[in-house]
């Protein structure tokens, strides 16, 4: 499994983009697009939702492998659908994104969640993103970016996603947050965020998203084309 190779692996901390760039990159070239995110959170739902107790990794284990996952890209966004209910924008409230490390620590569930995303990835070329993407998941993949932006400008760009979906914000609550992602998603003992040897570190803090996405579109090309 951990031969699969026609993968362009993204992964990064909150706010770089990723979402919105990897799904584009994933247009351009073509391939089919996996937010593994979107499966850590939808675990999280369906952990909350049957009102499991977070901090039991056995019970959240469980829930995870009983939780029939589907996602379907749909029109731009990934339709994520746990038992029949359509959670994708259940999956993206604070209260979830807040219990998140909770289910991202265990490695029952990474484990669970990491043979669902290699089964997709078998299927054909994919561009996915994540955390662990380019290290643990596919560690084989042709062609690895590690997208990055300072934390300034990854809590304005998140302060504007709310504002946009009408909702408050305080800029320094947004900071604070993300901050508190990073140092979970860096230093957690199973598959903690952090570069691939081989990934491309893109900055992308002064590009617009097209930018990054002509870059990274620029370095799958080579690499398929053996450059
Ligand atoms: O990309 P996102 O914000 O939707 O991801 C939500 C959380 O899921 C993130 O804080 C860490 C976790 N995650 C992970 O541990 N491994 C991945 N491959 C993707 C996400």
């Amino acid at each position: 499994m951990t031969e699969i190779r026609d993968i362009v692996a993204i992964d990064g901390p909150a706010g770089a983009g990723k979402s919105t760039i990897a799904r584009r990159v994933a247009e351009a070239l073509g391939f089919a697009f996996l937010d593994t995110g979107a499966m850590y959170r939808a675990a999280t739902w369906w952990a909350m939702h049957e009102g499991i107790n977070l901090d039991d990794p056995a019970a959240l284990e469980k829930a995870t492998s009983e939780m029939d996952l589907d996602l379907q890209e749909d029109g731009g966004i990934t339709r994520v659908c746990v038992k029949g209910h359509d959670v994708s924008d259940a999956i993206r409230t604070p209260e979830v994104t807040r219990n998140i490390h909770k289910l991202d620590r265990s490695p029952g569930v990474r484990a669970l969640l990491v043979e669902l995303q290699r089964a997709t990835g078998s299927r054909g070329p994919t561009v996915a993103e994540g955390r662990d993407i380019g290290t643990v998941v596919f560690p084989k993949a042709k062609c690895k970016v590690y997208l990055d932006a300072s934390i300034e400008e990854r809590a304005r760009r998140r302060a504007e996603e709310f504002t946009r979906k009408g909702l408050a914000v305080d800029i320094a609550e947004v900071r604070a947050d993300i901050r508190t992602r990073d140092e979970k998603d860096m230093t957690r003992a199973v598959a903690p965020l952090r570069r691939a040897d081989d990934a491309h570190v893109i900055d992308t803090t002064h590009m617009t998203p097209q930018e990054a996405v002509d870059a990274i579109v620029a370095l799958a090309r080579s690499a398929w084309s053996g450059r």
